[in-house]
């Protein structure tokens, strides 16, 4: 584990480069912290209704619209100047609420400013947002509590800690059971040269400590997570020739995943279960995509392993889905089933096939 100093040294550095050296995405040095992928049209509306100035000082790498958000407690680590918590608060209701934290004084004084133009906006009544200065490594320090958010969401801000466990286990820890962490980050097919940790500007892009995938899954293993979920990813060519150079033939992903604060088990296993998805979702009327590898038609039953089963019946989406079927009798390993634990990096699991069961 990272020394305090250590942990306080990096961190140092990269408010100084999200406080000081960046005001718009127009200062990057590279298109890592950028997206590049299209919106869906429901995404596309959610957007719609930002302050140009909030889209303009984004630097995340995914698209973070989860779906099922109505009521639910939301918290943002690292959440910059605000996009994600402004999107998120349309999405949570005025019954909801979200919380964005981060490090660096700037964004989260300028996020601060743009809140009641947001509200006004999205005509609440009363605020449904909070901005706290805080480190994503300690989140008790910022008064959250254990067992108290439904949804963690970060968007390309958990590659920039040099205690990536640390900041795991936090938010396992403030997730309430059947919670789910639904996040963007950059991923490397390969562990990178350690000393490319030593340049901040480099990690402060994004780049310098990304981590490996295949030691992500396992660092969430070893936190009692037997499986996590990609739901899309897409390849980061990096636009800077000496930034690029200096990662020599490593590839960069920007993967969005979801992790559940669930007892799940290490294999899919085959409990003769099935669901069938209601279609109640809003902007999720035809179909539910949970992962890269599970999409739901509405009113069209799948048959489904333990985890996917746990991961629909015990979390908020279980008032959006009929799950038949329990564990009392196990019928042995879910047939046709990838290996949800890849020894490998899980990228190269054919695409639609890098979770569990089809
Ligand atoms: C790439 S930016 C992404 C910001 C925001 N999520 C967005 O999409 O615009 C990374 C953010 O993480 C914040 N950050 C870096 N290290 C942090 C830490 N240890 N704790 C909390 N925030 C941190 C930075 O201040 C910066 O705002």
């Amino acid at each position: 584990m990272p020394s305090f100093n250590s942990i306080q040294s990096r961190v140092d550095d990269m408010t100084n480069y999200y406080g000081k050296s960046l005001s718009t995405s127009n200062d990057l040095k590279s298109n890592v912290c950028t997206i590049e992928e299209t919106t869906s049209h429901r995404e596309a509306d959610v957007y719609a209704k930002l302050h140009p100035e909030v889209l303009s000082r984004s630097y995340g790498c995914g698209i973070l619209v989860p779906p099922a958000l109505e009521g639910a407690r939301v918290l943002d680590i690292g959440c910059g100047s605000g996009r994600d918590v402004f999107s998120l608060s349309q999405l949570v209701g005025q019954s909801g609420s979200v919380i964005g934290i981060d490090a660096t004084q700037e964004p989260i004084t300028f996020a601060k400013r743009m809140t009641d133009w947001h509200m006004q906006v999205f005509g609440y009544d009363r605020p449904n947002v909070e901005f706290l200065v805080g480190t994503m490594e300690d989140l008790a320090t910022a008064g959250i509590e254990d067992n108290s958010v439904d949804v963690v969401v970060s968007n390309c801000a958990i590659n920039l800690s040099t205690a990536k466990e640390r900041v795991l286990k936090e938010i396992l820890r403030v997730l309430r059971p059947g919670g789910e962490l639904y996040f963007s980050d950059i991923f490397s097919d390969r562990r990178l040269d350690p000393s490319l940790r030593d340049d901040p500007v480099l990690v402060a892009e994004c780049i310098g400590d990304v981590m490996y995938s295949g030691d992500f899954h396992s660092m969430m293993r070893d936190l009692g997570v037997r499986e996590v979920r990609a739901v899309r990813s897409y390849r980061k060519i990096v636009r800077n020739e000496e930034f690029r150079r200096s990662i020599g033939r490593a590839q960069l992903e920007s993967r969005l995943y979801r992790v559940f604060k669930l007892p799940l088990e290490d294999k899919c296993e085959d409990y003769g279960q099935a669901a069938v998805y209601l279609g109640t979702m809003d902007g999720h009327e035809q179909e539910f995509m949970l992962d890269d590898g599970h999409m739901f038609e509405t009113g069209r039953a799948k048959l489904v392993c333990g985890n996917t089963a746990m991961m629909l019946a015990d979390t908020r989406y279980a008032k959006h889905f009929r799950v038949f079927g329990d564990r009392s009798r196990h019928l042995g390993r879910f047939e046709d089933c990838a290996d949800p634990n890849p020894a490998s990096d899980d990228s190269r699991v054919p695409v639609g096939r890098s979770s569990c069961c089809g």
